[in-house]
């Protein structure tokens, strides 16, 4: 221990003590925050200020990379886990980089970023919640909170100590291929729905089981023209602070750690470079003390052209981002700032307020004197408790839209025939960031289709027969459940310029079950309001689920009415393609109006 100083030993207490064995050798936890961060800012060399501003990805470190180049941060991009993927070996990995970075003259830790943006969602067996368009239609703020506090407990017995969440997105054009992580089309739901930022923080940083929340993206990711991922906003103003910025207001009043940058630009200018956006109305107006963080590779994107240049970095560093996304080129960012600011031309008055962002957020969080994954929350991943939670908040978020002549809810001793490319699909019902950074279809982790919900929830000895594309029915069936919809998508590669409907898999397994003259439900599994207006006349009874994630058995719930339905929608439903962008107020006629959503009589 080399900066510890023998005369101040005799005057600490018990915590502060033990402090000194872990990290903060030489920071006495029982002292002022403020007092902590001067401390250690006084003794940091440049580069390890320079390292505290960096993040890197997981798979381009070296244990020696981080102790030499004193990395003040990691993550893990979508679908970046240790192998095997297993709650054990997350905490293993993150706890061998820890050491790496305890093994400074500072001691100063890592903070571990993670997205776990519906549930720990990159960890097989995790419990995945379902994406937040979902949350929004279920319109309870509790039970989202609930859901933050769940994930925050999977997160930490694995290690990390930080999620890029919630993405408190405003989506405004069902087109953008982000839809699915935006919590509705209207900022007042995502205000409320910022509740999830108390569930991961908990009520102090550095309670047991609290881990940094990010507010993102932003601000205007929702805001694109034409619904264009990372595309530009094209609003005055007044606009953009009526229906982007609020959400980001209510997590700044929550506490909220972290606010990643959008992307997006405003008015043609890269948010990743927008002082004003950044200085002015997030840390000076709305007094944001955390710490900002970019985006995958964000400053790279500011001059529109790949990769970053020495203008790039000055210019997101002066904008008042502290923490860079620099996942691969971490050397080349720490040497392009450092000549920056030897020039300079990126003030030490900037690096000093940056890292003492990143400082007080890492000794609120209690890294200095727990440092390592508390196994003791292993339990916790995917566990009984968790997914009863999230079964819970899926039967909530169930939309019901159409039920002629109460085709719902489905007797539990009738003869039912499901069909649908999503019925018997974990992956396809859990959506992006699933295990993946896209997610895939099949099996990628434990869970409970819909089809198995329906069966478990079916009574003994009836008759639930399955086949994927409704072959098979004939008119001995009381109803018919088609679970189709959307296969998995993230970011840009959900962006649907163009038609918007059900694919001709889908279609053709609609009209084989109707054709048997059996009542046919259809359960849409998607991160977005389809278009479907043409077929819906077909159909007798229709649900939205969203993308409920691993727990289907919530689905089932409300098919048989042990739930009645209470989910509102989230967002306009379109009556046609054309209609994007549709929103409340805006004066078209959609298909179902914002906060529609029909219940059982009985
Ligand atoms: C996404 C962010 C995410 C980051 C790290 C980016 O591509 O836009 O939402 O947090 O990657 O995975
Ligand atoms: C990563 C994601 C990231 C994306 C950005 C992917 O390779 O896994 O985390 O968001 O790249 O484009």
């Amino acid at each position: 221990m080399m900066h510890r100083n023998p005369s101040r030993t005799l005057v600490l207490g018990v915590t502060a003590a033990l402090a000194l064995t872990t990290g903060g050798a030489a920071v006495a936890a029982d002292r002022p925050v403020r007092d902590r961060v001067d401390r250690l800012l006084a003794r940091m060399t440049l580069d390890e200020k320079l390292g505290q501003m960096t993040q890197a990805e997981r798979q381009a470190v070296t244990a020696d990379d981080i102790t030499r180049y004193r990395l003040g941060s990691l993550l893990s991009g979508g679908g970046s886990a240790p192998s095997p993927n297993t709650p054990e070996s997350w905490a293993d990995m993150t706890d061998g980089f820890q050491r790496a970075a305890l093994a400074t003259p500072n001691k100063i830790p890592l903070i571990y970023g993670v997205d776990a943006v519906h549930g720990h969602n990159n960890v097989v067996n995790a419990t995945i919640f379902p994406h937040n368009i979902g949350l929004g239609a279920t319109r309870d703020p509790g039970l989202v909170r609930g859901i933050g506090r769940a994930t925050a407990e999977e997160v930490t017995g694995t290690g990390p100590d930080w999620t890029f969440a919630p993405c408190l997105c405003v989506a405004r054009n069902d087109r953008w291929g982000r839809t699915y992580e935006s919590f509705g089309e209207v900022p007042e739901l995502a205000s409320a729905m910022a509740s999830i930022v108390t569930g991961f923080q908990g009520e102090r940083l550095n309670g047991r089981a609290s881990i940094l929340a990010t507010a993102k993206h932003y601000v205007g990711d929702g805001g694109t023209t034409g619904g264009d991922d990372q595309g530009d906003v094209d609003l005055s103003e007044a606009e953009l602070r009526k229906i982007h910025l609020p959400p980001f207001r209510a997590a700044v009043r929550r506490g909220v750690g972290s606010v990643m940058i959008s992307y997006s630009s405003w008015k043609g200018v890269k948010a990743h470079g927008h002082k004003y956006l950044i200085t002015d109305i997030l840390k000076k107006e709305l007094r944001f003390s955390g710490l900002v963080v970019s985006d995958w590779n964000g400053i790279d994107q500011i001059d529109g052209k790949p990769g970053f240049t020495a203008e790039e970095v000055r210019t997101s560093i002066n904008a008042g981002i502290d923490m860079v996304m620099v996942p691969h080129e971490w050397k080349r960012f720490i040497d392009t700032l450092r000549a920056e600011v030897q020039a300079g031309r990126v003030p030490m008055k900037r690096i000093d307020d940056a890292n003492r962002r990143i400082l007080t957020k890492k000794i609120e969080l209690g890294l200095f004197e727990r440092p390592f994954a508390d196994r003791s929350y292993l339990k916790t991943v995917g566990s009984a408790e968790h997914r009863a939670l999230a079964r819970r908040a899926v039967a909530r978020s169930q939309v019901l839209l159409k039920n002629d002549r109460d085709v719902l809810p489905l007797a539990r001793d009738g003869k039912l025939f499901v069909a649908g490319k999503n019925a018997d699909d974990i992956g396809n019902q859990s959506g992006g960031w699933t295990i993946t950074w896209q997610g895939a279809s099949g099996a990628t982790t434990r869970g409970t289709t819909i089809l198995d919900g329906i069966r478990q929830t079916a009574a003994p000895g009836s008759t639930v027969t399955y086949s994927k594309d409704g072959t098979g029915i004939d008119s001995s069936y009381k109803a018919a459940v088609a679970v189709v919809g959307e296969k998995p998508y993230a970011e840009f590669e959900g962006d649907r310029p163009g038609a918007m409907g059900l694919d001709a898999d889908d279609l053709g397994t609609i009209e084989r079950l109707r054709a048997s003259g059996v009542p046919v439900v259809v359960v849409l599994v998607s991160g977005r309001p389809l278009d479907i207006a043409a077929e819906l006349p077909k159909w007798n009874g229709l649900v939205a689920s969203w993308l409920p994630g691993t727990e289907g058995r919530g689905v089932a719930d409300v098919l048989f009415g042990v739930s009645r339905p209470t989910g509102k929608l989230p967002v306009t439903w379109m009556r046609s393609a054309e209609q994007q962008p549709i929103n409340r107020g805006d004066g078209q006629t959609p298909l179902f109006p914002y906060g529609y959503g029909l219940t059982y009589r009985r």
